[in-house]
């Protein structure tokens, strides 16, 4: 018998919910998704708080190529776009998925819509988009807007210039997200949010999203 053809995609039925949180590096996602998180278990939700890249093997492999340690600086992009879709799987299988199956709300600080905005910029989208074919679809993708000018005052408050971090790339990248968060608005449940200005006020334009798109 020949093997048969399968449905993709990757959305298992959980009872979960997966939001991710996403936008240029300095645009204060760590910040807004742990706070996002906080919130959530306090109001009774029981929520993950999570990250990509992921603390796994790839994980770690991706971060030593960002800080441009040994032999992985030299990794090219079509095998970083590989390596991200793979610490996806890894971290859907590890930590999202478990989670997700409890009922918990699952905050990713980065996910698909990072690797379509950053990797789009070297490898084709169509590829990146069929690489990523089986990793869950968020139900809500929270974009933080911010001018490359404020993510730079931001990150200039941190150390560590990584591979995807210099200015003038980051502008395209946060071209890609507008664009991208545009054209996947659908498929991704994305939301744009301004994430300008004080931390409070940005963290309640999230929570007014949350409340708004999520039972
Ligand atoms: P970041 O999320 O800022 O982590 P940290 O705060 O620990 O430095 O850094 C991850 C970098 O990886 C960031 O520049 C975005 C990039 N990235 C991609 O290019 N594609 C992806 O799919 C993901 C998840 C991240």
């Amino acid at each position: 018998m020949p093997p048969r053809l399968k449905p993709q995609g990757g959305s298992t039925a959980t009872s979960g919910i997966l939001i991710a949180v996403e936008g240029i590096d300095g645009s204060g996602l760590s910040t807004q998704a742990r706070a996002l998180a906080r919130w959530l278990g306090h109001s009774g939700r029981p929520a993950l708080l999570t990250k990509e890249p992921s603390s796994g093997p790839a994980g770690r492999l991706i971060r030593r190529s960002l800080r441009g340690h040994g032999a992985a600086a030299a990794l090219s992009e079509p095998a970083m776009a590989a390596l991200f879709a793979a610490d996806r799987l890894d971290h859907l299988s590890r930590t999202v998925e478990p989670a997700l199956a409890q009922g918990m709300v699952v905050i990713s600080d980065r996910y698909l819509l990072s690797s379509f905005a950053y990797q789009s910029l070297a490898v084709d989208l169509d590829w990146l988009r069929h690489l990523n074919r089986r990793a869950r679809r968020p139900d809500l993708t929270l974009l933080l807007e911010v001018p490359t000018a404020v993510s730079r005052s931001r990150r200039q408050a941190r150390p560590g210039d990584e591979r995807y971090e210099a200015d003038d790339h980051l502008e395209l990248v946060r071209e890609r997200f507008v664009a991208l968060g545009l054209l996947l608005r659908a498929e991704l449940g994305v939301v744009a949010v301004d994430a300008q200005g004080p931390p409070d006020e940005v963290l309640a334009r999230l929570k007014a999203a949350v409340v708004e798109r999520l039972p």
